[in-house]
């Protein structure tokens, strides 16, 4: 056997696989080596000295050649392993596409927090809506010109659909269903369920059948509020709208009232904010003190609900706006159309939360 030659073959051993048959060739059972040792007995007592030392030289270089390699080959393995399936924790990370919260649900969030400030409820009411809420109650009878301010979508009585009042009964008797034109209505089934005194809000959807331009849009969302006690006044409304303007532009922020008509409200007001960027009044909505006959419509509905009349003696302001309207007016955005009817995403991202 040709000690030299098997240590090259060793050394030259591409795989774990082709080292181990090296291993057998020469070392296992029927090995060269192996089957030299078995001649040792032939030989005399010197020559088998001799050949023994060689023989074991031998394989000890052999065994000491096939771990070597063998770690080698390990090594070399795991360095292919980890170049392949190497990961290159500095590259940037995929962008996953995140949404964000349209420009009105922000400026309705930023409303909503002014008010709560000023210990306002939240409340939402329903957008399918009964003629009684949306326009007999706020003291908008059928043969009120006010009526026609409105145009209404109106809809054709669902059969598998029930208008419920404020608890939970079958209104279908007290008019016509329609898509809610103001949020208004949530004032009456406010006071009808609870008793004064209270602070509401009402965001929501209101609907109105529009012909569109570029700041009228057929479905739009409102902000309602409505304060009821003992000695409510006037004062008091002058007070939360002005906190709400310097909620919205700062500590310089003023406020403008001017007489206007709402059927529920006497007296009424309509209010501006001071635009100090722009210099120009911001025409935002209509206010006032609650109506003698919405009080009136609220307790004759409480009495027919087995309710005492609560509202008797009570005072009260409530206030409307469009909240795209402040918006366009805030962004100096051109037209409302862009909110809904565009839907661009290009429009939208620039308001990105
Ligand atoms: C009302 O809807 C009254 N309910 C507001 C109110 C409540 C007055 C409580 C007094 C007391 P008006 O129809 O003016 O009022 O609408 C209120 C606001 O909604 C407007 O000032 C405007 O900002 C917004 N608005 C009205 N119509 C549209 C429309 N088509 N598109 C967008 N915004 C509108």
């Amino acid at each position: 056997m040709d000690t030299d030659a098997a240590l090259k073959q060793i050394e030259a051993a591409q795989s774990l696989e082709a080292l181990q048959s090296l291993k057998v060739q020469y070392l296992g059972k029927n090995g060269l080596l192996t089957q030299q040792m078995k001649t040792l007995g032939s030989l005399s007592p010197e020559e088998r000295k001799e050949r023994g030392r060689q023989l074991n030289e031998a394989k000890s270089r052999l065994e000491g050649a096939l771990e070597a390699r063998e770690a080698a080959l390990r090594e070399k393995a795991l360095q292919e392993q980890l170049e392949k399936e190497a990961l290159d924790v500095s590259l940037p990370g995929y962008a996953f596409p995140s949404g964000g919260l349209h420009l009105i649900s922000q400026i309705q969030q930023e409303l909503l927090d002014i008010f709560r400030s000023m210990g306002h409820s939240v409340v939402e009411g329903p957008e399918v809506e009964s003629e009684f809420f949306n326009f007999d109650g706020v003291n908008m009878p059928e043969w009120h010109p006010a009526r026609d301010m409105q145009d209404t979508f109106w809809l054709q009585k669902p059969e598998h659909f029930t208008i419920r009042g404020p608890f939970g009964e079958d209104v279908g008797d007290l008019g016509g269903a329609l898509l809610r034109t103001h949020t208004s209505p949530m004032q009456v089934r406010y006071m009808i369920q609870h008793t004064p005194p209270f602070k509401i809000v009402v965001p929501g959807r209101v609907f109105r059948y529009e012909q569109t331009d570029a700041s009228h849009e057929a479905m739009f969302f409102q902000l309602e509020g409505l304060v009821v006690g003992p000695d409510i006044t006037m004062a008091d409304l002058k007070g939360a709208i002005t906190e709400l303007a310097r909620g919205l532009f700062g500590a310089e922020a003023k406020v403008r009232f001017q007489p206007t008509f709402f059927p529920f409200v006497e007296p009424g007001a309509q209010f501006a904010m001071w635009w100090a960027e722009r210099e120009r009044w911001l025409e935002l909505g209509g206010s006032g003190m609650v109506h003698p006959n919405v009080f009136k419509a609220v307790n004759d509905y409480r009495e027919k609900m087995g309710l005492p009349r609560a509202y008797e003696g009570m005072t009260g302001w409530a206030f409307g706006f469009g909240i795209e309207r402040l918006a366009l007016l805030r962004y100096g955005i051109p037209d409302i159309r862009y909110f809904y009817q565009q839907n661009r995403l290009s429009f939208l991202r620039q308001f990105r939360n």
